[in-house]
């Protein structure tokens, strides 16, 4: 038996920048302080066992199972096929016991999928920079049948306390961008819970390939490439992308002159958008939004992440809103390094397999 390795990712919140990854465009995410932790044991067992206290029954997968997207398909429970994945990629040399713990809300658009990923490629052995480690969990992801785009697990790992992180997709080139010290983020649930699998994400990102054979990728298309298209769907899907990777360049600009108010009226701009370009907000998420806006010291406020439910982040001034008082569960959340930034932690013993929280999704 093995040293067991304990592995803790970061969820994440985007503060601006949504359904750009995959397109080429720019993002401003950034690390909470919420996440999740596998601990795992090389064992002499040719099988990987792994315990959640939110399902009953753990997952036992063989450590050479194909990494084929039929086979892994037919597996159940569908976070099993997201395990088997990354064993097929990481090829652990031998199998072992692991037990997952977690903080973050399941599916509610706070990255508990790359934060459990990204923790579990590392516990499974893998190492290597944040692109790297994102990348595998961006070809876990898709291998299990969800095409995602890369920025959740770039900045489960690789972001940094206090910062957020601007990614470019199209070099995946990143910068820290100082988060200033007299703003609070707030997250507050829609209450809508979504898995990507089966929401009309795939299809978004469908309909932007279409979008971009017409004008090339659309995180490099301008409003005259857009003005271009002719069929109108098409065009306000590409609309969205061209005018969130401005917004997001302006709001990494506001936030380093510690314009604050500026920063706020893109995040509103950046959701109206979401809403009515790109179609991917809810009644609730809406609703919420108004919400925030309407209290005293709210810079602004948007839907966060894939949208279809889940979040809405809002830029406070400190103290401004009432958590309680939202009548739904919300967090004020500290900008955190990611996984790479932390001590790898190795402990003696194995797990008992009597898992506390844990959970993957979303
Ligand atoms: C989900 C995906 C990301 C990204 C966002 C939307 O979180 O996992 O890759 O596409 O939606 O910005």
């Amino acid at each position: 038996m093995g040293l067991a390795r304990r592995i803790t990712a970061p969820g994440r919140v985007n503060l601006i920048g949504d359904h750009t990854d995959y397109n080429l465009g720019l993002a401003l995410p950034v690390a909470i302080d919420l996440g999740t932790t596998v601990e795992f044991t090389p064992t002499d067992s040719s099988r990987v066992n792994l315990y959640s206290t939110l399902y009953p029954v753990g997952i036992n997968l063989p450590v050479d199972l194909p990494l084929d997207p039929v086979v892994l398909g037919q597996l159940e429970p569908p976070w099993s096929r997201l395990v088997a994945a990354m064993i097929g990629l990481v090829h652990p040399e031998t199998g072992g016991i692991g037990r997952i713990e977690t903080t973050l809300p399941i599916g509610a658009g706070l990255s508990s999928s790359a934060a459990f990923m990204v923790a579990l490629a590392g516990a499974l052995g893998a190492s290597g920079t944040p692109r790297g480690i994102a990348r595998l969990v961006q070809q876990a992801e898709t291998f299990s049948g969800v095409p995602v785009g890369i920025m959740d697990p770039l900045v489960c790992a690789g972001g940094r306390a206090g910062h957020g992180l601007l990614i470019d997709f199209a070099t995946l080139d990143t910068e820290d961008v100082p988060i200033p010290a007299d703003v609070e983020l707030v997250v507050a649930d829609s209450g809508v819970r979504r898995s990507l699998r089966a929401t009309p994400y795939a299809s978004r990102v469908a309909e932007c390939e279409a979008a971009a054979v017409i004008t090339g990728p659309l995180g490099q298309a301008d409003e005259a490439d857009v003005a271009g298209i002719r069929d109108p769907d098409l065009r306000r899907r590409a609309r969205h992308v061209v005018s969130e990777c401005d917004r997001v360049r302006r709001v990494a600009a506001a936030l380093a002159d510690d314009d604050l108010p500026t920063v706020g009226a893109l995040l509103v701009e950046s959701h109206r958008s979401l809403a009515t370009d790109f179609e991917v907000s809810t009644p609730e998420l809406d609703a919420l939004v108004a919400r925030l806006c309407s209290i005293d010291g709210v810079y602004g406020a948007r839907l966060t992440g894939a949208g279809f439910g889940g979040c809405v982040v809002a830029l406070t001034r400190p103290g401004a809103v009432d958590l309680d008082g939202l009548g739904t569960r919300a967090w004020r959340l500290v900008p955190s390094d990611g996984t790479c930034a932390r001590e790898e932690a190795t402990v003696s013993g194995a797990p008992d397999g009597n898992p506390e929280a844990v959970g993957v999704g979303g």
